[in-house]
């Protein structure tokens, strides 16, 4: 086995960098890449990070010829260039802009996710900000109502970019907002998700086992 060439800058609790762990283990690529641990928070920035990636976020992927690449979309699109099985991300056509704005959608839960737990976990509490949250939480149902409603086939049809961020969005729910209750409004998602999880590759990445 050959030595990784790229560094995955990461935190095993973000949604973010789970989502392009999924994407190499799916890929088959996790042999390419080690993983750098970074502890930060939005006040208690990583100065490593910070000279890598301006944003100061992760994951960032540090490629061979040190060129380093972030956000999480743009990672999992240039992995999904560097395989040979079947693309994670639609080449062209419907199916492209489908699949990529629903894992926007994904994208979107995840950040109001991390957004709430940044509010109830890490903000003194005199300065919490309720409606702020609740905003946040509803921004949440919205987006997994939609899913049950309007993408539950398309979900379950193939474990791509789209599936694999709506899982990593659930998975973070669960993780760090247990009593969300997101099952019981949305039992056809939980049925799907409880079927994914058992993947390899979400196995793998399970933060509550990392
Ligand atoms: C978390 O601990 O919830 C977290 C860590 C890193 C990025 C996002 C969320």
């Amino acid at each position: 086995m050959s030595a990784p060439t790229m560094t995955l800058f990461h935190s095993p609790a973000s949604p973010f960098v789970r989502k392009v762990m999924v994407v190499l283990h799916e890929t088959g690529q996790t042999n390419r890449v080690a993983v750098q641990s970074i502890n930060l928070s939005p006040v208690a920035p990583d100065a490593d990070l910070n000279l890598t990636n301006p944003a100061g976020k992760i994951p960032a992927l540090r490629l061979d010829d040190g060129n380093v690449l972030f956000d999480s979309r743009v990672i999992c699109e240039y992995l999904d260039l560097q395989h040979v099985g079947n693309p994670l991300i639609p080449k062209e056509g419907a199916a492209r802009w489908n699949r990529l704005t629903l894992a926007a959608l994904a994208d979107a839960v995840m950040d109001a996710a991390v957004l709430t737990r940044y509010e109830t976990f890490l903000r003194p509490e005199e300065k919490r900000w309720d409606s702020w949250v609740d905003a946040q939480q509803d921004k949440i149902r919205r987006g997994l109502a939609n899913l049950e409603q309007e993408h539950i086939a398309e979900l379950a049809s193939v474990f791509d970019i789209a599936a694999i961020g709506v899982a990593c969005a659930l998975g973070y729910l669960d993780l760090r907002m247990p009593d969300f209750g997101w099952r019981k409004r949305q039992p056809k998602l939980a049925a799907w998700y409880a079927e994914v999880s058992q993947r390899d590759s979400m196995r793998a990445t399970d933060p509550s086992m990392n």
